[in-house]
């Protein structure tokens, strides 16, 4: 009995300490295509995603769009009042700076993109899965992801679970079968997602899933590299963190998570952030055995703005521009992407700290009675001393002074 006691009190002082209850909410709305109105038209399969956080004193908006390279765009403001706007015209004929604004401008505290530029694909004969490590000849032409055609599934917001879906496809023989899907998903709070890799996310962030599914591969040995470019205000900068854990419970064998992070030139403080766990999955339903490793290649400076109609419509200074590849698969592993011709991965972006997993109450029970159990033991030792003690007195067998 006070084991559990121990139990007990043990779990719920680890659950206070580490913020277990992290209850900031958000009131969430999605809208597809803010204030489009005839004669002005996107072209088929291609929107303009907005998501609006509601706080208190604040909104976090979200912007995912992929006329273009598609982009995620976060933009943090002090108002509960702030809207995006958007002169359509100008925003599909040119992208002209400043055709998509979010308003009024002066309560823009933040803003951050992250836009996915090309998909690499590579014949890994050597078997090392590094593309740093490869001959640039093995490399095949990159799929650019600006010339995509997007399925015009008429892609309808679900305001009940806050999530939408963009498929497309390269104009290509190989992409007969095949698709890149970028699933965008908002939380109203902490949580986290089910499927794997079961990221934690909260109010502040948004996720995105992308999988690459039915591609014909162009080699026998083929890989993937996921080219990525994250658009921020010029007076901030990027680094990446790897942080490791102790606990995999809610990501088999991962014990690492990898942080694209901004800070101010003059301060560490962290103000925005897209965090990733350094593994991808090889199947839609995956199983211990369909997990991949993948590796982040170091930070490149970016000298042109990616073609993304979001980020030339929104930033209008010089931003900075960092390029950043996630490349898929282990060396010496023999499966290759034509295996199961499918490969899935997952990125949290959002404002502030990143999310921190920490101690699983699972872990928190067998430290609890790991420490508990010798504690229980020395106390109910300790009691039965005492009473022996008492005992002995009281049964007249007193000690002569
Ligand atoms: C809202 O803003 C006020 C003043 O700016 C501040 O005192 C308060 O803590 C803020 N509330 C929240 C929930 O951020
Ligand atoms: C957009 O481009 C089309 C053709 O390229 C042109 O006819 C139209 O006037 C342009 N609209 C605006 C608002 O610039
Ligand atoms: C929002 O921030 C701007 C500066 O970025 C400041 O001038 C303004 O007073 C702030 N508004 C509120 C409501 O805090
Ligand atoms: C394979 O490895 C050899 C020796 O390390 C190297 O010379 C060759 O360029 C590699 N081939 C490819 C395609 O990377
Ligand atoms: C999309 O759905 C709306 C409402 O369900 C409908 O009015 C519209 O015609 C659809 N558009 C296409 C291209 O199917
Ligand atoms: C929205 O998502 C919920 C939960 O996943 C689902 O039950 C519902 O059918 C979806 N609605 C639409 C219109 O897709
Ligand atoms: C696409 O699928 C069809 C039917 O499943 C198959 O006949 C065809 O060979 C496939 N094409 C490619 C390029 O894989
Ligand atoms: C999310 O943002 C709000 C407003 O800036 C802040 O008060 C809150 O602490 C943040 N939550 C987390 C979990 O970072
Ligand atoms: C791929 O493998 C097949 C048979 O295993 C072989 O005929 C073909 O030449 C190989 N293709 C390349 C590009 O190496
Ligand atoms: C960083 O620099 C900006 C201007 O460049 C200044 O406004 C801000 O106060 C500085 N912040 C810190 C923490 O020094
Ligand atoms: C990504 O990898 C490709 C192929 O190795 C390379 O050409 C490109 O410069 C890399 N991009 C970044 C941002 O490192």
């Amino acid at each position: 009995m006070s084991t559990f006691k121990v139990i007990v009190i043990c779990s719920a002082l680890f659950a206070s300490a580490r913020g277990f209850g992290d209850k900031f909410r958000r009131k969430v709305s999605l809208e597809l295509n803010p204030g489009l109105k005839p004669p002005a038209s996107l072209p088929p399969g291609v929107a303009l995603v907005h998501a609006r956080g509601l706080g208190l004193n604040d909104t976090l908006h979200f912007l995912l769009c992929n006329h273009g390279a598609p982009a995620l765009l976060l933009v943090h403001t002090n108002s509960t009042e702030s809207e995006v706007k958007v002169d359509w015209p100008l925003f599909i004929n040119s992208s002209s700076p400043g055709s998509l604004r979010v308003a009024p401008e002066s309560s823009v505290q933040y803003s951050s993109a992250l836009v996915f530029t090309r998909l690499w694909e590579y014949d890994d004969v050597n078997n090392t899965a590094d593309p740093q490590q490869t001959a640039e000849s093995s490399f095949y032409p990159p799929y650019e992801l600006q010339n995509f055609i997007w399925s015009d599934q008429n892609a309808t917001a679900n305001q009940t679970d806050h999530m939408i879906t963009l498929c497309g496809e390269a104009k290509t023989e190989s992409f007969l079968n095949g698709s890149l899907c970028l699933k965008f998903s908002v939380f109203e709070s902490a949580g986290r997602d089910q499927p794997w890799p079961s990221l934690l996310h909260n109010a502040n962030s948004s996720q995105l899933n992308i999988w690459l599914d039915g591609v014909t591969p162009r080699g026998n040995c083929s890989r993937f590299v996921m080219e990525f470019q994250s658009v921020g205000d010029s007076g901030f900068q990027g680094r990446v963190d790897v942080r490791s854990s102790i606990d995999d419970e809610y990501t088999p064998s991962i014990f690492k998570v990898s942080e694209w992070v901004s800070s101010p030139l003059n301060s560490s403080g962290v103000w925005g952030f897209s965090q990733w766990k350094p593994v991808a999955y090889r199947k839609p339903s995956p199983v211990f055995e369909d997990a991949t490793p993948c590796r982040h290649s170091p930070l490149v400076p970016v000298s042109r703005s990616p073609a993304s109609t979001l980020v030339r419509a929104f930033f209008r200074e010089h931003p900075q521009i960092t390029g950043l590849n996630i490349s898929f698969g282990v060396d010496q592993d023999p499966a290759f992407y034509s295996d199961t011709r499918y490969i899935s991965w997952t990125v949290l972006m959002g404002m502030g700290d990143p999310p921190a997993d920490s101690f699983s109450a699972l872990i928190i029970i067998i430290i609890a009675v790991g420490l508990g159990t010798p504690l229980a033991i020395i106390i109910v030792g300790g009691v039965f001393v005492c009473v022996r003690k008492r005992m002995a007195r009281s049964s007249g067998y007193e000690p002569i002074n």
